[in-house]
């Protein structure tokens, strides 16, 4: 299958995949990376890596980067299959999520629905999760909708919040689990193993 990347940082979650895409374990190729920040850590790997780095949208300058159209044709171009969105801080526009149903993930770093949507996003998200008190967070996989945060979720990863964790202690804890569920979220997309349950929750069947 053919993987595009959405990225605005450093691209820890694109690196894990795009080493899972080499070693096997993902059935995939990163074909594109995606991204709004050009000069930003997942779009510097890519290019030393010889994946081909699109920036979208247009700067507000308008000296770089391609509109939505032209992103579709060149993502059409691609034969991308799937999309596969990794810390990209911008809303997807609708037109992408019509031409791509079912087959738009997002990872999103705290057990949602709690503490995601607008205004979540880095540190933020840590923080609100330890001033609520609460004593386990981790990552969320989900489908992505037109909205923040809001698609089904399709896999999850529990870890503690000790009581004196630091907002960056409790992103490290959570970044590493991110890592692992998200190549084994797309490792079952690529491997056509997710089942869609009758109410609408998707499911991952194991490898048989
Ligand atoms: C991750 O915490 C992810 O959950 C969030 O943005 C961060 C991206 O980290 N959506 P990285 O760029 O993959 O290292």
């Amino acid at each position: 299958k053919r993987l595009a990347v959405f990225v605005s940082g450093g691209g820890s979650n694109y690196r894990a995949i795009h080493e899972a895409t080499l070693s096997g374990v993902v059935r995939g190729d990163v074909v594109a990376l995606v991204t709004d920040k050009p000069g930003c850590g997942g779009a510097e790997h890519a290019r030393s890596n010889g994946v081909p780095v699109v920036v979208f949208p247009k700067s507000k300058s308008a000296t770089e980067g391609v509109s939505v159209s032209e992103l579709l044709n060149t993502m059409r171009d691609l034969g991308v299959d799937f999309v596969l969105l990794a810390g990209y801080l911008k809303l997807i526009p609708a037109e992408l999520v019509r031409e791509y149903p079912r087959s738009i993930l997002n990872i999103h770093p705290s057990l949602l629905p709690a503490f995601g949507g607008k205004g979540y996003y880095g540190l933020k998200v840590h923080k609100a999760a330890i001033a609520s008190g609460a004593r386990y967070s981790g990552p969320t996989v989900h489908f992505v909708d037109e909205h923040y945060d809001t698609g089904k979720t399709l896999a999850q990863r529990v870890v503690p919040v000790l009581a004196n964790d630091t907002p960056e202690e409790l992103a490290a804890r959570v970044l590493h689990e991110e890592h692992q569920v998200y190549v084994e979220a797309v490792a079952a997309l690529c491997d056509d193993r997710i089942v869609w349950r009758e109410d609408g929750v998707p499911l991952i069947r194991n490898r048989s």
